[in-house]
């Protein structure tokens, strides 16, 4: 009998940041609770999965991304008890949960940090990456690795050691050290914490720098732009190092000790072959998924989009799956992406929710929202406060990208009345509320046939109820000459296959069809077929079913 495919292999995953997705007790923040209380919403979406962003215990200088204390649960957000009874209320809806696991670094006010920067000798001593400067009275930093934003360098001066400490990320998120066994089997203990009360996998925080070069070489200053990324500094001695890789099929192996397929998503950023490096190999496999961030910096043209599902196709053939985002809590809602139009953010979802592999999507993405401006002068983002008094606040506006965080990760909007639903009428949320809730909200857009939100529950139900579409084989068809701008492809398991048609002009377009295709749904009507030729609408989506002839 053939052993049916895991259960993450057909999913969609559905990114929940717990701080602004729904408040139940009336703080201003959003709380575990109120993720139970909406789950349903994420069943009648047609999601499979859901992963939260970080609740764990934390000082929330980076908003949960700087942890206290990996086995407990900060109290704004509930407690252990609300965990397992998230779980529980999850599963029993079918849904698979993700959390969020921050491997790299700790807060510094996390006690193993503190124990750690008292002195030299501490039991914890060498639990983080210490090593003593360079130049006169080792008042240098030991070498030139910068920080994540490049804008400084990555260490840190601790008076009380006389000694310099690693922060990938930002000051105060020390990097901890997986040289040390201790604290390898420390976090490895916290996994296994969690996947005891029944987590189905975690999405793996900045999981490429979580091992670095022993012999602490420079990196080379050779200044690249690498499709979402730009680097002064390459980082051949800092991030995917082959410790990493290997690291990552040493987690792999404590996930497999418990049952159920539990999956492991990496966020790691390189060109394709180090991203499918984590991926091990059959016999000594890594992590399940990697994202793959392509989409979230996109050009709105059929060419971008073509080239890279060609470049994914060939680079995470099957058995491998491509997991494509175009939002996340950290970059630009898509829709300011594309200038605030619609129609183009719905051709977008026709898109994600067609392709072969896992997509993902953001809080919210469903009912088209906006990024909310906030200056950076009133920003509770740490990287926005780091750029204040030195990026003008005009230039942040009219970057491609947000500086500030906060504006994608205002609250949901669920409904348009005062609280936006979010929380209770009268309470100040902890990030001011987008002022379109009033006409952009789930209450609203339920049942509303031309919604953003009814569009991605059609697309999705379609895509759980098609074969092909969940767990077919995508194949490009090749580019029609009279209708450059429309990419079209087929997804196809034995017996079923599924046609998608894309058009990223804003005129109307026609391609050859199959005779016998019919339109199952489109994001912009109307469409037609008739004598093998599809008409799509400007800017627009269509899946086809393509019935064999009797
Ligand atoms: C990546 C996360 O997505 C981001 O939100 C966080 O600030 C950093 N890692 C640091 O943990």
């Amino acid at each position: 009998m053939a052993v049916p495919d895991p259960w993450w292999t057909s999913t969609v995953i559905y990114q929940v940041y717990p701080r602004s997705f729904a408040d139940s007790d009336g703080d201003g923040v959003g709380d575990l609770q109120g993720v139970i209380d909406h789950l349903d919403h994420l069943v009648n979406l047609g999601v499979g999965t859901v992963w939260l962003s970080p609740f764990f215990a934390s000082p929330q200088e980076d908003y949960g991304y700087d942890i206290t204390d990996f086995c407990d649960v900060s109290p704004e957000y509930g407690t252990i008890d609300t965990v397992r009874e998230l779980i529980e209320a999850a599963h029993r809806r079918g849904l698979k949960v993700m959390f969020d696991l921050v491997l790299n670094h700790t807060s510094d006010q996390h006690p193993w940090f503190r124990q750690s920067r008292s002195s030299r000798s501490n039991p914890r001593a060498d639990w983080y990456i210490w090593r003593d400067g360079r130049g006169r009275g080792g008042r240098r930093p030991p070498n030139n690795w910068r920080s994540a934003l490049e804008v400084r360098s990555a260490w840190q001066y601790c008076p009380d050691r006389q000694q310099w400490y690693l922060a990938t990320f930002l000051p105060f998120q020390p990097d901890l050290n997986y040289r040390h066994p201790e604290v390898k089997a420390a976090m490895f203990d916290a996994a296994r914490f969690w996947l005891e009360m029944g987590v189905d996998g975690f999405r793996l925080d900045i999981f490429g720098s979580v091992l670095k070069d022993p012999q602490f070489r420079d990196n080379p200053f050779r200044p690249r732009v690498d499709g979402t990324q730009t680097r002064l500094w390459q980082r051949p001695h800092t991030e995917n190092t082959a410790d990493t890789v290997a690291f990552a099929r040493e987690l792999r192996a404590v996930v497999d000790e418990f049952d159920g397929d539990r999956v492991l998503v990496g966020e790691v950023f390189g060109t394709p072959d180090v991203l499918r490096s984590y991926l091990g190999q059959p016999d000594h496999p890594g992590l399940h998924l990697v994202f793959l961030f392509d989409f979230l910096a996109f050009r709105y043209q059929a060419d971008f989009f073509r080239s890279r599902i060609e470049a994914y196709e060939r680079e995470f053939p099957a058995p491998m799956l491509p997991t494509y985002v175009l939002e996340n809590h950290d970059r630009s809602r898509l829709l300011d992406r594309v200038g605030g139009d619609l129609a183009k953010a719905r051709t977008l979802a026709v898109l994600l929710c067609t392709l072969r592999g896992v997509p993902t999507i953001y809080q919210g993405q469903e009912i088209g929202s906006a990024n909310t401006p906030i200056a950076l002068r009133d920003a509770r983002d740490p990287i926005a406060r780091s750029f204040f008094g030195w990026v003008p606040e005009f230039i942040a506006q009219r970057l491609p990208e947000r500086l500030n965080r906060d504006e994608v990760r205002t609250p949901m909007q669920w409904s348009g009345g005062p609280g936006g639903g979010f929380t209770t009428p009268g309470t100040v949320p902890w990030l001011p509320m987008n002022h379109d809730h009033r006409q952009v909200n789930v209450a609203d857009q339920t049942d509303d046939p031309g919604s953003m939100l009814e569009l991605y529950r059609r697309l999705l139900h379609l895509r759980t109820g098609r074969a092909s579409l969940h767990r077919g084989s995508l194949t490009l068809v090749p580019l029609d000459p009279a209708a450059p701008d429309v990419l079209v492809y087929q997804r196809q398991v034995a017996g079923e296959t599924t046609l998608v048609a894309v058009n990223l002009v804003d005129r109307p377009q026609a391609v050859m069809v199959p005779d016998e295709a019919e339109v199952l749904m489109a994001s912009q009507g109307p469409v037609t077929v008739a004598g093998g030729r599809l008409r799509l609408p400007a800017t627009s989506g269509a899946v086809l079913a393509v019935v064999p002839p009797e």
